[in-house]
């Protein structure tokens, strides 16, 4: 995990929030490569949950909201991870979290009286990670919704807003409005992409737990007898599209919840092999008639299916598909970490997915003096632009240097152009070397068919 951090910091994959203020807990800024990784990953779910879909489309609702409808979800009241302080140093504790690292089964849904009892049988074994001590506090339910004052003008803040703490309750207000105005019938998808916000109590394992983060989600709205077979559909869907990007099978398993809430039918999670153990990547859940029911009662306002072929009114039941971007990207990177040896040198490598690589090709004239060379170079890293606009230009240093370097970023290919290039052995005029990230090989091929190789490869299919 450090080795993943340190790189993330190092290349501009990600760095710590206000760093030159001493940080924010929580909070993270995604640099040059990053955001490239974040937005393919991110295009990658769009397309196979929307543009695939003829069932599925999209949306964009509002981070605020009206404040009854976090009421009407049950936020308000019951969106809570248990806490405990240490009385030395008032660091905060997760108590959940706590006791299942010590082996003992817990869950936040717990209430208060069933968290503390099994707390107490445990104080002794759980220490303060800050002083070390065991002397901590009652459990209290602690709430992670984010209030905000906007709109809220009464002096004391007496009628918060709320920054969203998950991205579905938009597409739940919404359903009626896309079904008013899209040709969608049941059973049909609303999916959506944004950030959501959850006062974490304690903010861990990089991008896995943060307090601002962005969720990818999809609201599969359903006839109620064809829930359970629906959800069946995309439990396997879902699970195929998390391997197209490249994340290797054993490190994957499915995960059952044991403590269902009370509406939901069933509960899966894709975990994924972190380092520090398989841990939640992404959950598929069917929830029943709670959401919109929850909603047409807080509204007031109707929020049935009417069926014109069978003349049928019901409330529609909803599976979800729901996944943090950070822990993706935290997973994808895992995932392609490599050290091995090459040419007698150690070195560092992420063997990304081309698809997903932040940057696709690395260009480079083999002298960085000889104006010939780069003027070739550039002309053709224009052209392999019109395949992708993500082709890197490296002049730096030796040629083994600049390859290192573009290993370390998950750069698929790299082109060298060099006098054979400008016709120095006639047979070999405009053709350059490209060299593959993962094995080091070297192959003299045309410019043209360099072109070819990798639009091939970066496909999204
Ligand atoms: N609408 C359902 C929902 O929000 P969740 O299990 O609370 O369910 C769904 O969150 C996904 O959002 C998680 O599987 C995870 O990928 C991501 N997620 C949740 N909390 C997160 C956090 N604090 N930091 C990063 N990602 C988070």
């Amino acid at each position: 995990m450090e080795k993943i951090v340190s790189l993330c910091k190092r290349r501009g994959f990600v760095f710590p929030s206000s760093e030159i203020y001493g940080g924010f807990a929580g909070v993270y800024d995604f640099g040059p490569l990053g955001v490239e990784l974040e937005n393919n990953l991110k295009a990658q779910w769009w397309k196979k949950m929307v543009y695939d879909r003829d069932d599925i489309v999209g949306l964009d609702s509002s981070i605020f909201m009206s404040p009854r409808i976090w009421e009407a979800s049950g936020h308000t009241k019951g969106f809570s991870d248990p806490m405990a302080e240490c009385k030395k140093c008032n660091t905060r504790i997760r108590v959940d979290k706590a006791l299942e690292a010590i082996g003992v089964t817990a869950d936040e849904k717990m209430s208060e009286e069933e968290i503390n009892k099994l707390f107490d049988a445990h104080r002794a074994d759980i220490a303060c990670e800050k002083c070390g001590g065991h002397d901590f506090s009652e459990v209290k339910k602690f709430n992670l919704l984010v209030k905000s004052n906007l709109g809220d003008f009464t002096e004391q803040g007496t009628d918060p807003s709320y920054l969203r703490g998950e991205t579905c309750q938009g597409i739940y207000v919404n359903y009626k409005n896309v079904l008013d105005s899209s040709p969608m019938k049941l059973p049909f998808g609303i999916a959506q992409i944004g950030k959501a916000f959850r006062n974490e109590i304690s903010p861990r394992q990089f991008l896995f737990r943060m307090r601002e983060f962005e969720q990818m989600e999809m609201q599969y709205f359903t006839r109620p007898e064809e829930e359970m077979a629906e959800y069946k559909k995309l439990k396997a869907y879902r699970w195929n599209v998390v391997l197209d990007l490249g994340l290797q099978e054993k490190n994957l398993r499915w995960k059952q919840h044991e403590n269902l809430v009370f509406y939901a039918k069933d509960a899966w999670d894709i975990e994924y092999a972190f380092p520090w153990g398989f841990d939640e990547l992404e959950g598929i859940h069917a929830r029943g008639d709670y959401d919109l029911t929850q909603h047409a009662k807080g509204s007031g306002k109707t929020l049935d299916y009417f069926d014109q072929d069978s003349g049928e009114r019901f409330v529609p039941h909803i599976i979800e598909s729901s996944g943090g971007v950070g822990r993706l990207f935290l997973a994808v990177l895992v995932d392609a970490y490599r050290e091995d040896e090459l040419n007698g040198e150690p070195r560092i490598y992420l063997a990304l997915e081309p698809k997903i690589a932040p940057v696709k090709a690395m260009v480079a004239p083999l002298l960085k003096n000889k104006p010939e060379l780069v003027e070739k170079a550039k002309t053709v890293r224009k052209e392999l632009q019109n395949v992708h606009p993500q082709i890197a230009w490296d002049d730096n240093g030796n040629i083994g240097k600049r390859y290192r370097r573009q290993d370390e970023i998950g750069t698929p290919f790299c082109i060298t152009i060099d006098f054979d290039t400008l016709g120095e052995k006639p047979e070999l005029k405009d053709t350059v070397t490209l060299r593959h990230r993962d094995t080091g090989e070297q192959e003299r091929l045309s410019i043209s068919d360099v072109a070819e190789r990798i639009k091939n490869a970066i496909a999204v299919r």
